[in-house]
């Protein structure tokens, strides 16, 4: 296929890439396909790929290979990156890339359906330490054969494209694709991220093995997490006791989590569904962030950096956030900043931070009537 290639640079790594990319609003998936908006993705792949470790990394959709070559050149030069993709115009470019970057040795590059070579590991001893999952869509047809292909203790990093599926605009498609009902609510994307989460640790189950929660953002059109594989029984079933299901009502905005499904609000007895099942527990590895985040600020890896930052603390908080904007539309007040509101919430005993998975939001363990009680008393002392 002819194809207008054009040199660019990203993080230390030189590439070439189809020249339209650069130029067109959503990248075209054929001959090849390259996403410059995805630099931040790739980025924190690398962060915690450096604080993370390991021997062997599998880049199970390459594409021309923008992830795996950054990760050979500017992750470790002791890893042994192998890049995959059932494109033969992705792997011809994708070896082009890993010469001009002198990674070539370091690099395996292969022409394989992405299940085929990584359910060719199976019952092996032979397994990746790393592998990641950046489909077209949805990640939920490659789970079972990269936690299969991932050594104990390995971490799998997974890209999920099918937001509007996972953030409750087709809740039906999500019960089919993901096993859980998602729901929309101020905090959708983080819904998004404990169902995908829910579906790793079911997926992992079935093959006797638990998953830890090591980083998870949602950026543009696309969720992103990274788990941990524990095999054995024991972590599957404690992976398990993590799922639950979270309630949010459209009619009095109050949230809750629960074990069991809820078809009544808490508060106000309305008729609602909960979203789930779903993870419910621990979304991060509280050190390996922050040390991510330290790479990041050395890189000069800027949005990286925020995004990881803006995650420290989020385990201490339930699985759902509440909006400001809501709160002071319902009592028909002006808008109020996060800041005021955190410095009286603290000075009243009540932990806050701000939501890292929407454009805005607040975490709290206030209930919503606090929550409202707080923002009323803010601007009743701003009117005096
Ligand atoms: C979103 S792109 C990958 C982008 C790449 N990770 C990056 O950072 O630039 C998805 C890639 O998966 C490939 N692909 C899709 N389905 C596949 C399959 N079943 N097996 C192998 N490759 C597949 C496509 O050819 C495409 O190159
Ligand atoms: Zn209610």
């Amino acid at each position: 296929v002819s194809l207008k290639l054009i040199q660019i640079v990203e993080g230390e790594t030189k590439f070439y890439v189809p020249a339209s990319s650069l130029i067109k609003k959503e990248p075209d998936t054929y001959p090849v396909f390259f996403n410059p908006a995805a630099k931040i993705n790739r980025d924190i792949s690398i962060a915690l790929t450096r604080v993370i470790g390991g021997r062997t990394y599998c880049d199970a959709l390459a594409g021309l290979g923008a992830r795996g070559i950054r990760i050979s050149n500017e992750a470790s030069s002791n890893m042994e990156v192998s890049l995959n993709d059932f494109n033969s115009n992705a792997i011809s470019l994708a070896k082009k890339n890993a010469k001009i970057n002198s990674v070539i040795q370091r690099c395996r590059i292969t022409q394989e359906e992405a299940n085929q070579f990584l359910y060719s590991r199976f019952g092996r001893d032979e397994k990746f330490d790393f592998i990641d999952i950046d489909p077209f869509g949805t990640p939920v047809p490659y789970l079972q054969a990269a936690i299969v292909a991932t050594s104990d203790g390995g971490v799998i990093s997974v890209t999920a494209t099918d937001t509007a599926v996972l953030c409750g605009v087709y809740p039906l498609v999500s019960l089919r694709r993901y096993g859980s009902v998602s729901a929309r609510s101020d905090f959708r994307h983080e819904t998004a991220i404990r169902i995908l989460l829910n579906f790793c640790a079911r997926t992992a189950a079935m093959s006797d093995a638990g998953i830890e929660a090591i980083a998870a953002h949602s950026t543009r059109h696309y969720i992103r997490i990274y788990i941990r594989i524990r095999r054995s029984a024991q972590n599957a079933n404690n992976s398990i006791k993590s799922f639950g299901y979270v309630t949010h009502c459209s009619i009095c905005s109050e949230n809750s989590v629960s074990t069991i499904f809820k078809e009544r609000c808490n508060r106000c007895g309305s008729k609602v569904g909960s979203a789930g099942p779903l993870w419910t527990g621990a979304i991060t590895d509280q050190s390996l962030i922050l040390r991510a985040k330290d790479i990041c600020d050395k890189m000069n890896f800027k949005e990286g950096a925020g995004l990881l930052a803006s995650l420290n603390g989020v385990n201490e908080h339930y699985p759902f956030s509440y909006s400001l904007e809501e709160i002071c539309s319902r009592l028909k007040l002006p808008s109020v900043s996060f800041e005021i509101v955190k410095d009286r919430l603290s000075s009243l005993g009540f932990m806050c931070m701000k939501q890292p998975f929407e454009k805005s939001g607040i975490k709290t363990n206030a209930s919503y009537d606090d929550l409202m009680a707080v923002v009323n008393s803010i601007q009743n002392n701003r009117d005096r």
